[in-house]
């Protein structure tokens, strides 16, 4: 048997995750020895409170309130906290007495991510953040290393499953957002409070870790462009169906070159994706990311994007890449921001739209709406008209438009809002992954 040096992992937080964490790190030992060159001892797990429930049953004499002492005597610091403080301060800690650390902390990334990554620069440390987006989903790695010599052009995600969810049974059974979403909550799939989720919040800190890492550029959260899903509609969703579309929350991370010049966008909204796109075959609560690059083309990676013992999986193999790493030395992972490019305002972005108009059905009113947009200057590509009514018939006019600024095409539904012969804007949707 090979004698391995070993090395003390100290757990932070024994959650949903953390617990789990420390389950698979007791129960698989040999094998993770075997993978990362090491014994990888669990030197103790600290909790705030020590008599609270746990969803496995794990040593007591593991369990300590003393997060500093057990973080300075460690090689790795696994941070299953959450939130902002204390585990900001615990991972400058892990770093500061030479710990390589492991976290799954998205929105301690998405904010404090800069100031982490270069403390652990400053000494050759690394911090490993997989389990951070999309769960049990590799696409951290991938980004990091597989991709390393390619350039990411675009990433398309379905990075939260609670949203998902809820648009998939409103698709597939023609519910409204509130039934599902109440349903979503007694599951346990959505929170008692989801705004994080429903509103796009939690994406957000995903977009911008995943951004951040594919363009060489620190995106901070302020930048993303953030829609959540409360004003999708069941008949907003039955007429995407009928066009041949489906409506997802996508993460959209975008490298734009205009003019010679380099810029990202990075932005959550609901929009519609076609039928035939993989993203649109994602169910349930399940996670994918769709990443375009300039050598090896389309990927796609999918899987459970939350879970407990999930995301554990996810950080268990950070843990052999940091022990990998604790022991043969030399520089960290390294997070660059060489490129650090400018990330354009969501007016600047340019995409098709599918404007849903009801209008009055009569002579020239067709004829204003184009006029109306030409005067935008959005090009229209599709039209699609139904009648309804006989005595005062109305129209529901579905307008597919070619790719336009989102400046120009908010001003133009202005002035469709505004104009006589159009009763309501029923929807404006941009169209993805065409
Ligand atoms: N609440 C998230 C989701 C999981 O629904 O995907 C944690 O990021």
């Amino acid at each position: 048997m090979t004698e391995y040096r070993r090395l003390r992992v100290a757990l932070l937080g024994a959650g949903a995750v953390g617990s789990q964490v420390a389950a698979l790190l007791l129960r698989h030992g040999d094998e993770l020895a075997d993978r990362a060159g090491a014994e990888l001892e669990l030197a103790g797990i600290a909790v705030r409170n020590l008599d609270a429930p746990r969803d496995v049953d794990l040593p007591k004499e593991l369990f300590t309130t003393d997060a500093e002492s057990l973080i300075l005597g460690s090689d790795i610091v696994i941070e299953l906290i959450g939130g902002i403080e204390p585990a900001r301060t615990n991972i400058l800690q892990a770093i500061g007495s030479g710990a390589d650390v492991v976290t799954a902390n998205k929105a301690l990334l998405a904010t404090h991510g800069p100031e982490l990554f270069e403390a652990a620069d400053r000494v050759g440390a690394s911090v490993y953040y997989e389990a951070a987006a999309a769960g049990a989903i590799p696409i951290i790695r991938p980004l990091r290393d597989s991709l390393a010599g390619d350039r990411v052009v675009r990433i398309m995600g379905i990075v939260n499953g609670t949203t998902n969810y809820i648009l998939d049974r409103m698709d597939t059974e023609g519910a409204d957002f509130g039934d599902v979403l109440a349903d979503a909550q007694r599951l346990g799939y959505a929170e008692a409070d989801p705004t994080a989720d429903v509103e796009g919040y939690d994406a957000a800190q995903k977009a911008a870790i995943l951004a951040s890492l594919a363009f060489h550029t620190a995106v901070p959260l302020e930048a993303v462009h953030r829609e959540g899903i409360t004003s999708i509609t069941a008949s907003m969703i039955e007429e995407a169906r009928a066009a041949g579309f489906v409506i997802k929350l996508l993460a959209v991370c975008e490298r734009i070159e205009a003019n010679g010049a380099e810029s990202i966008s990075v932005r959550v909204y609901p929009a519609l994706v076609p039928q035939s796109h993989p993203l649109a075959n994602v169910h349930g609560a399940n996670n994918a990311v769709f990443v375009e690059a300039e050598a090896a083309g389309s990927l796609m990676f999918y899987g459970a994007g939350a879970g407990g013992v999930q995301t554990a999986s996810a950080v268990l193999g950070d843990v052999v890449s940091a022990a990998r790493r604790h022991i043969a030395g030399g520089v960290g992972v390294g997070e660059s921001t060489r490129a650090n490019l400018p990330v354009v305002p969501i007016g600047h972005v340019t995409t098709r739209y599918q404007i849903t108009l009801q209008v009055a059905d009569a002579a020239g009113v067709l004829a204003t709406v184009a006029g109306i947009l030409s005067d935008g200057g959005v090009s229209v590509a599709t039209v699609v008209q139904t009648v309804e009514g006989e005595s005062e018939p109305t129209a529901r006019l579905i307008i597919g438009t070619h790719r336009a600024t989102e400046e120009a095409l908010s001003a133009t539904v202005d002035a469709l809002a505004g104009s006589a012969v159009v009763e309501r804007v029923v929807s404006v949707l941009r169209v993805e992954g065409e």
